[in-house]
């Protein structure tokens, strides 16, 4: 019997949540490690003692729960914030015995915040093109008699306003994408492939760069969800060339390694601050936010293609130097 108890006590400090068991006049029988560790206390304060005279808020709280889930026969259910967010659940037995489930909600309130400022990022991302169409089409309908020049100038700010907002919202929706999908479609490429594919796409957005790919071993490949992998390689080219003074030189080595395969791209471009560095995998962060704006870049680029990279559970790495030029490494496992 004892060392029944006991397997189970052990069984219970395993688990990441914290239980109490009480006896009908509230006294601690049992508290498993999370409990302990939550209560700030040791397991020897607290067995035995009644759970209303410990004088910590925590258990107080927990209390006046178990003592309504005895009243009211049902589990019942609360929280604490202080030093939490925690939800507790108090249940109380037929056979007089009570349990304090506690659980940290920290990591859930986290993702809150995080998806509630996302929100807030990009309604104000959307925002600002959005009032500038609005503010010329209503120009437009104003002066009905205006000159070609300017009614071409109005138009071009029009399409360039509509073209950003199609950029933005183009890269929500792969983000959104990438967070529900939950298997790749693996398939075996040849990287250099890609990589001539991606130089094909730069080229009507940047015909001067010089796309420059190094490999010291031919057809080195990877199994890799292709078109995602195209997607990542595509935003880091995309960005060499933006942030480099026509013409841009942009080098790509591939290197097989024993647990890899290695992906580097390079460019002698405007280089990133440290400060920025720290903060560039950001959702909607740009160092630089006029010249962003002026490609209609909204900061959401290098977070796909970190996305990207972390669902193929590879790695990325970036080095900088100002007015010197960037370096994206990318790792890859071999899946
Ligand atoms: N190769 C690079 N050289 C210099 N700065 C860079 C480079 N790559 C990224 N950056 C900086 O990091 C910021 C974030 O890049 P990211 O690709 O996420 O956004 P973006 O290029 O501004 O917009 P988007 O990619 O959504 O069109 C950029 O605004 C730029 O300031
Ligand atoms: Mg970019």
């Amino acid at each position: 019997m004892f060392k029944k108890r006991r397997r189970e006590e052990e069984l219970f400090d395993l688990l990441e949540e914290g239980v109490v068991r009480v006896d009908g006049r509230l006294r601690i029988t049992h508290a498993n490690r999370f409990a302990c560790r939550v209560l700030e206390r040791e397991k020897g304060e607290l067995i035995k003692k009644r759970m209303d005279r410990l004088f910590h808020p925590l258990l107080e709280c927990g209390a006046q729960l178990l003592n309504r889930a005895r009243c009211e026969k049902t589990a019942v259910k609360g929280s604490f914030e202080r030093r939490g967010p925690f939800e507790l659940e108090a249940s109380f037995g037929s056979c007089k015995r009570g349990v304090l489930l506690i659980r940290d909600r920290s990591d859930q309130r986290q993702a809150v915040e995080m998806g509630k400022a996302f929100v807030a990022n990009a309604s104000h991302e959307l925002k600002t093109p959005i009032t500038v169409i609005k503010g010329f089409a209503e120009t437009l309908q104003d002066l009905p008699e205006i000159s070609r020049e300017m009614l071409s100038q109005i138009t071009q700010k029009i399409v360039q306003n509509a073209e950003r907002m199609e950029k933005l919202v183009r890269g929500l929706l792969i983000l959104a994408g990438l967070e529900r999908r939950s298997s790749l479609q693996l398939e075996r490429r040849k990287l250099s492939q890609l990589v001539e594919n991606c130089r094909h796409m730069l080229f009507p957005l940047f015909p001067d760069a010089e796309v420059v790919l190094r490999s010291p071993e031919i057809g080195v490949s990877l199994s890799c969800d292709a078109d995602l992998l195209e997607l990542a390689l595509f935003n880091l080219l995309e960005n060499a060339a933006r942030y480099s003074s026509p013409p841009a030189r942009i080098e790509v080595e591939i290197e097989s390694q024993e647990e890899g395969v290695l992906l580097r791209v390079s460019d002698r471009g405007a280089g990133i601050a440290a400060d920025d560095l720290k903060r560039i995998f950001e959702r909607f962060y740009t160092a630089d936010k006029a010249r962003s704006r002026a490609f209609g870049g909204a900061g959401l680029g290098l977070s796909i293609v970190k996305t990207i990279v972390e669902k193929h559970e590879g790695k990325i790495f970036v080095e900088s130097e100002i007015n010197k030029g960037t370096r994206f490494t990318l790792h890859f496992p071999l899946l």
